[in-house]
């Protein structure tokens, strides 16, 4: 199933005992509307709806804000749409960051959609929704199954309402009730590195109680450009049982750590010596009995280019035209900025030369990477004392790198003296060798 980006922003907490709260998301519920099975998937409804995280883990420094309550409605709506969540067992890891994001007025992504497990029927039993939830700006990315719980009987001998657009009971409080059955998260939504480092893909997940003999497939992928491959693949059981983990690794230097898996359900990939052909969009897919969810990695390679001018002494000469390169070499990705400044001394701002050099296209190494010079011919108003710089600036250098030159005075001075002490040293050797 495919699933867009919906971004909705109110958002409220609220705090109900001494270490936990209530964190209050408003959604996206995504429905195929009877159009499943047409191409493209971009046909899905958007529905708006409520989620509720019922005591998540705070810090009780947590406890002191101003939180704003959430209110029930006080009378159920069979057309509001509201999920419920118990999410103390299992918890949501970093679910405190929701509560940060409702603080530092960041966005949160949260999108509902029906979930079907594998090889279960439809009816009689629990229905099952994947939500998808991630901070803007913020590490916090996680995908749970909710499974929905059996409503309570009327005591009022009321009829159960059901909820118009999704057909489930409704609880007193007008709510659909869940618990979370199976999550997998990841800490990170990209990583970068440069060439030859080493990187940790991280991924994990939890689930509700479940036999220790249960197998756990966990899948990385990886897409580029339309591209998709395996890059490793393990089948292991919850209890990491002698013999029962088969390990399949596409990329060599890929890697997990099978004992991790099990004591941890810590699903990272470690990747070593990256390349460039390593970039790309990493899917760490995790399956236990009938679930399965995945989380979505972005890696960058950035390698940060070297960057040298083709003299290191610059001897100004008027009769002849004289040219200064500055190569930039090795580096990635592709866009890489340069520009030549002058300052004269006592000048404490470099100027921007009217000028600039003319570029070579860019050359792709064998690595993957990029080189890139800059050729400027000295403009002839350039006098002596005065410095040049070239600054290059790229993705992968946190502040512009500058290399510069100080355009000396012709010496005619120390050209004398080297000519006079040439003719004295001839002149020795003369009177020795006699
Ligand atoms: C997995 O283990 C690594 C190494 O100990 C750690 O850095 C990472 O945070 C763990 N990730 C999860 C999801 O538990």
């Amino acid at each position: 199933m495919t699933l867009g980006v919906i971004l909705f922003g109110y958002f409220v907490t609220f705090v109900s005992a001494e270490g936990v709260a209530d964190v209050v998301l408003s959604c996206a519920l995504l429905d195929e509307g009877g159009l499943s099975g047409m191409a493209g998937g971009a046909l899905f409804t958007r529905t708006q709806a409520t989620l509720v995280l019922r005591d998540v883990a705070v810090s009780s420094d947590q406890t002191e804000e101003t939180l704003t309550p959430f209110i029930p409605p006080s009378v159920p709506d069979p057309d509001f749409i509201l999920l419920e969540v118990k999410v103390s067992s299992p918890e949501i890891p970093n679910a405190e960051m929701l509560l940060h994001a409702d603080c530092n007025e960041q966005e949160v992504m949260c999108e509902i959609s029906r979930y079907f497990p594998r090889g279960s029927q439809e009816t009689p039993g629990p229905a099952y929704f994947m939500v998808s939830i991630s901070v803007e700006g913020e590490e916090f990315s996680t995908a749970l199954i909710l499974q929905t719980l059996p409503v309570e009987k009327n005591h009022s001998g009321g009829e159960t309402l059901i909820q118009n657009k999704l057909g489930l009971p409704l609880s007193q409080s007008g709510s659909v009730l869940t618990e979370v059955a199976f999550l997998v998260f990841s800490g990170v939504k990209s990583v970068s590195g440069p060439l030859r480092s080493d990187v940790l893909l991280n991924c994990g997940f939890r689930q509700q109680e479940m036999p220790s003999t249960q197998e756990v497939v966990i899948e990385w992928r990886r897409q580029h450009r339309g591209q998709g491959q395996k890059v490793l693949e393990m089948k292991t059981r919850l209890d990491d049982a002698e013999g029962s983990t088969l390990v399949h690794t596409e990329r060599p230097g890929s890697a997990m750590d099978v004992p991790l898996v099990a004591s941890e359900n810590n699903a990272s990939m470690s990747l070593t010596k990256l390349r460039i052909s390593d970039e790309g969009t990493y899917i760490c897919t995790v399956s236990i009995g009938l679930f399965h969810a995945q989380q979505v990695i972005q890696l960058h390679i950035t390698q940060p280019p070297h960057v040298s001018l083709s003299e290191q002494k610059l001897v100004l000469n008027t009769k002849t035209p004289q040219m200064l390169s500055c190569h930039c070499s090795k580096y990635y990705p592709l866009d890489a900025q340069m520009e030549w400044l002058s300052s004269s001394t006592g000048e404490t701002e470099p100027t921007v030369l009217p000028h600039q050099g003319s570029l070579t296209s860019h050359r792709l190494h064998g690595d993957g990477t990029y080189s890139l010079t800059s050729h400027l011919p000295l403009p002839s108003s350039i006098t002596a004392g005065t410095t040049i710089t070239c600054r290059v600036s790229h993705a992968a250098l946190s502040s512009p790198l500058s290399v510069s030159v100080l355009v000396e005075h012709p010496e005619p001075d120390s050209y004398w003296f080297f000519v006079g002490l040439l003719v004295i040293t001839v002149l020795f050797f003369y009177q020795v060798m006699r």
